[in-house]
């Protein structure tokens, strides 16, 4: 497993361990599916697979984990499977709001909280009032959650900022704060597990540098030593933002 690392000095990583890693949640139906299960199985699963992670990259010094948990495509699945899944996101931060104080870790949801079900509306609230307590690790889970529309969203907000002459300049940094990710630094390494190859509208401002790291390991089945092996490829990467190494 990676040496225990910790990463005060705002560097995008050190001591190979990434600042920020993003997740794309993939593969719990077919992980159900395998099994004979229904697919809300999976969810259960994964869930708990989201639990295991976070506290690992909390151990090993990572700063900020975002998964994408369920996008606002995802209002299209069956009824049920959509229930359960809040139900589940229910329970995570239910639980995760008698554990977080404890174990300082502070939660973020990103994206469109105001079309939540109440009951998740206040869990949110009251994450983010624990969350304002602490510093040191936090988890980011994007909920009803879509790249293009986040970046309207901060189009929009800016653009209502600028005709109340609240802004008048816009650079990308300014940009950045109109985001739901505002004050968070860009991932340093993406995952996708479950095989397939793709962004799927997640984190597309803020993924510009990241490196992507993809494994047909499904979702429910990853592990901190899958996680120490994206780590391990992240280090052989040569990160150049668009620059020459030695002109
Ligand atoms: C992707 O697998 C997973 C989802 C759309 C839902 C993810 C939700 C959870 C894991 C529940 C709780 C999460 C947290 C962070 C507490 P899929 O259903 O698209 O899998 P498939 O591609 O195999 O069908």
């Amino acid at each position: 497993m990676a040496e225990k690392a910790m990463n005060k000095a705002g560097a995008p990583e050190t001591n190979g361990v990434p600042r920020h890693i993003a997740i794309i949640l993939d593969g719990n139906g077919r992980w159900a599916k395998k099994r004979g299960l229904p697919r809300t199985a999976g969810h259960a699963v994964g869930s708990e697979t989201f639990r295991k992670i976070a506290t690992y990259c909390k151990d090993i010094g990572v700063e900020y984990l975002t998964v994408y948990a369920f996008s606002t495509e995802n209002w299209n699945r069956p009824g049920d499977e959509v229930s359960a899944i809040m139900k589940l996101l229910g329970k995570y931060l239910h639980e995760a709001i008698d554990t977080m104080e404890r174990d300082h870790i502070r939660m973020k949801v990103l994206g469109d909280v105001e079309g939540l079900p109440p009951q998740l509306q206040a869990l949110v609230a009251k994450t983010d009032e624990i969350s304002r307590r602490y510093e040191g690790f936090q988890a980011n889970i994007c909920l009803n959650y879509g790249g293009r529309d986040e970046i309207v969203r901060a189009a929009r907000r800016y653009a209502a900022d600028y005709a109340a002459g609240k802004a008048d300049t816009l650079t990308e940094a300014d940009f950045g704060n109109y985001l739901y990710s505002a004050g968070i630094p860009d991932p340093d390494l993406l995952i996708r597990p479950g095989g397939e190859q793709r962004i799927s509208n997640f984190l597309l401002w803020q993924c510009a540098y990241a490196e992507f790291y993809f494994t047909d390991v499904l979702w429910p089945d990853f592990t901190p030593e899958e996680l120490d092996k994206a780590i391990a490829e992240f280090n052989r990467r040569d990160r150049r933002y668009g620059k020459v190494k030695n002109p």
